[in-house]
């Protein structure tokens, strides 16, 4: 008879709905399909490196799939190459991957069950690469992690920043305001575009188009042309101007990614105001996004992509990261997604849609089908090089 396989898990990253429905399903399925046991590390790649865990069973998980957050802790300054320590009032940054090894051995490890996003997942893919056994599984409310239809947390984030939109809207008429509202989702406009359609936007701003002031004042001023007296831009913090840059709130010293988003929108209701003499006031969602119990649609992925992560374990397919394709579960290289970002294609539904409906992108669509031509290019290009 094989040993039983005792694997470990954790959670890196920001938070998002759907992590503790991940946890349950991997604690659950490895002890009820595959007797394994199930340790969990505490506050992502860290509780690995520093041998802080707890032993997971089926009471630890009982009662959480609906609890947002992680009962396990997170981080994303946890990088096992990049480690923060603080020395003297200073970081100094330390490869602890060797110790991390170290201790995997010592736990006697088969695998790690890595849920996070796309720091956690670089991570995953270069731990892999010196030996350690690990699955990946992705998540955030971003929704940008390559070679995954959807991570989950998204629709969670989606339905809390779309019952915000909603919410604002009722002031917005009222007073015949521009209300602005500004989502989370850092270089892809994912969360901006489906929470800004969702909740019937009238400009919705996204990283992957870059906004012009001028085209964003004159769709307000048609619509009060129109007799619309009231508009609702959703601007994701990763927007800009044509020609500017991203508006940074601060930089996190001892983060892998330090910079840290946020304000934009202020910046554009003082040029609103300049500009259409209309009263506009701003509403950051923030961190509201990620919190929360997670939808129906999340807890019901958050399991599947669960289940699958400790059968791949169990078929010793390592280095691997679950997504979702279509309606399947699947999983894909973990080298594969390394260093990529998943962002709005042109071609997609969405923005189909906001131009049928007459949203603005806060662009001319002349120019974002420019746009859109350069891209298919730039893909042109690269398959041909993948091709070579
Ligand atoms: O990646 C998830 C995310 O919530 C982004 O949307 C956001 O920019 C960032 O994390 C915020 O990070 P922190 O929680 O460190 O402020």
């Amino acid at each position: 008879m094989e040993d039983k396989l005792k694997i470990g898990v954790l959670t890196g990253g920001g938070d998002c709905p759907g992590l503790n429905a991940v946890l349950r399903a991997v604690v659950k399925t490895a002890i009820h399909d595959y007797n394994m046991s199930v340790i969990g590390f505490r506050d992502g790649y860290e509780g690995l490196i520093l041998n802080n865990y707890i032993t997971l069973d089926k009471g630890s998980v009982s009662g959480i799939l609906s609890l947002g957050g992680t009962i396990l802790g997170t981080s994303n300054r946890a990088d096992p190459f990049n480690f923060p320590i603080l020395q003297k009032d200073k970081y100094i940054y330390l490869d602890r991957s060797a110790d991390l090894t170290a201790n995997y051995e010592r736990l006697g490890l088969d695998a790690v069950i890595a849920i996070g996003g796309d720091g956690t997942m670089n991570a995953s893919a270069s731990l892999s690469k010196i030996g350690i056994n690990i699955v990946g599984v992705p998540k955030t409310i971003d929704n940008d992690l390559f070679g995954t239809d959807q991570t989950f947390g998204f629709d969670s984030a989606v339905v809390t920043a779309t019952e915000a939109i909603d919410k604002i809207h009722t002031t917005a008429q009222s007073h015949h305001r521009v209300m602005i509202v500004e989502v989370m989702g850092r270089y892809a406009g994912w969360l901006a575009l489906a929470s800004g359609l969702a909740g019937g936007g009238d400009i919705i701003l996204i990283p992957e188009i870059p906004y012009d002031i001028d085209v964003i004042c004159e769709k307000i001023k048609e619509r009060n042309r129109l007799g619309k007296n009231f508009s609702i831009v959703v601007i994701g913090e990763g927007a800009k101007a044509e020609g500017g840059e991203m508006i940074i709130k601060r930089m996190v010293e001892n983060s892998p990614d330090a910079v840290r988003l946020g304000g934009v929108s202020n910046r554009l209701a003082l040029q609103i105001e300049a500009l259409t003499r209309l009263e506009t006031r701003v509403t950051i969602l923030g961190h509201l996004v990620r919190g929360g119990s997670p939808t129906p649609f999340d807890r019901l992925l958050a399991t599947y992509f669960g289940c699958e992560a400790v059968r791949l374990v169990a078929q010793k397919k390592y280095g691997r990261l679950v997504v979702l394709k279509g309606n399947d579960i699947m999983s894909i290289p973990l080298g594969d997604v390394e260093g990529k970002v998943r962002t709005v294609p042109f071609d997609s539904q969405m923005i189909k849609a906001a131009r049928s409906l007459g949203v603005s992108l806060g662009l001319d669509w002349e120019k974002i089908e420019e746009m859109s031509r350069g891209a298919e290019l730039v893909e042109a290009i690269e398959s041909g090089r993948d091709a070579d």
